[in-house]
């Protein structure tokens, strides 16, 4: 089944008048199946972020067709669209996103307590992810209590806890050290395996992006290659690795 399906999806920037037009997305094709955990490489100003954008229904395409869950985000007015967002999307951020005023416990369900579920149900979904994710016993604390690594891991709990759709994540290991970023990706690859959980990932991080079954690169708003994994997740990662050397460009987004 089809989760999100981008045809032709262009986006250009700039003015009419006269300014510096930008074509950001140049009739770009994506297709996520359920449960599929898809990344996206490509150099700095390949389109990424807008790509990321325009499926996290925060910008618009300048033309082409998005369906997600089979439902056109575009074609929903503000209230619904913000609706959407809620129910359709989970969001996993490079600095975590969370609210340090909540404990852990409180940010992972705010997106249920929003839509009046059952404090049963919610208890005993907490209960399920946090197990899954290795972070039961720091639910009462603060954010700020934790380390890096447990913030993402309960942004993570957070995307998932309403099952949206597909959860879109934003170079989630960008702000964490490599034993982290391993406790983290991890997590994701549980959420993927045991929850079934679709994910779609932008990263500039060979390891990070290793732990995905399919990879996109783009390159000036188009798809360059596609890779797929066959076999283990360290043969992926050489060839993740010889795939951006071909792909060329300022690699380091965050330099
Ligand atoms: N708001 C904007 N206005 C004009 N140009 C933009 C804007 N956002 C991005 N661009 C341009 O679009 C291209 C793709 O940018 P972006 O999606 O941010 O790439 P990436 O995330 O891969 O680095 C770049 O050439 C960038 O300069
Ligand atoms: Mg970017």
């Amino acid at each position: 089944m089809s989760v999100l399906k981008g045809v032709n999806i262009t986006k250009i920037y700039g003015n009419n008048k006269g300014g510096l037009i930008v074509k950001a997305l140049d009739r770009f094709n994506i297709n996520i199946e359920k449960g599929e955990f898809v990344g996206v490489m490509g150099p700095s100003g390949s389109g990424k972020s807008t790509l990321l954008n325009i499926l996290a229904t925060i910008d618009t395409a300048s033309s082409g067709e998005l369906l997600i869950n089979g439902t056109n985000p575009t074609e929903l007015d503000e209230k619904n669209i913000a609706l959407f967002r809620r129910r359709e999307l989970g969001f996993i951020f490079q600095d975590f996103n969370l609210l340090d005023s909540l404990s852990i416990k409180e940010n992972i369900i705010l997106p249920l307590v929003l839509d009046k579920i059952k404090l049963k149900d919610i208890e005993q979904r907490v209960d399920e992810i946090s197990s899954l994710l290795g972070i039961k016993n720091i639910l009462h604390k603060k954010p700020y209590e934790t380390s890096g690594g447990q913030q993402q891991r309960a942004a993570c709990a957070r995307a998932l806890i309403h099952n949206p759709s597909i959860i879109l994540a934003d170079e989630p290991t960008g702000n964490l050290d490599s034993k982290s970023s391993l406790d983290v990706m991890e997590s994701l690859n549980n959420l993927n395996n045991k929850e079934n959980a679709t994910i779609m990932m932008v990263t500039h991080d060979p390891f990070a992006a290793s732990f995905c079954k399919r990879i996109i690169m783009i390159k000036d708003g188009k798809q360059f290659l596609e890779i797929v994994r066959g076999g283990s997740r360290e043969l992926f990662f050489k060839e993740i690795i010889d795939s951006l050397s071909m792909l060329g460009g300022k690699y380091n987004d965050l330099a």
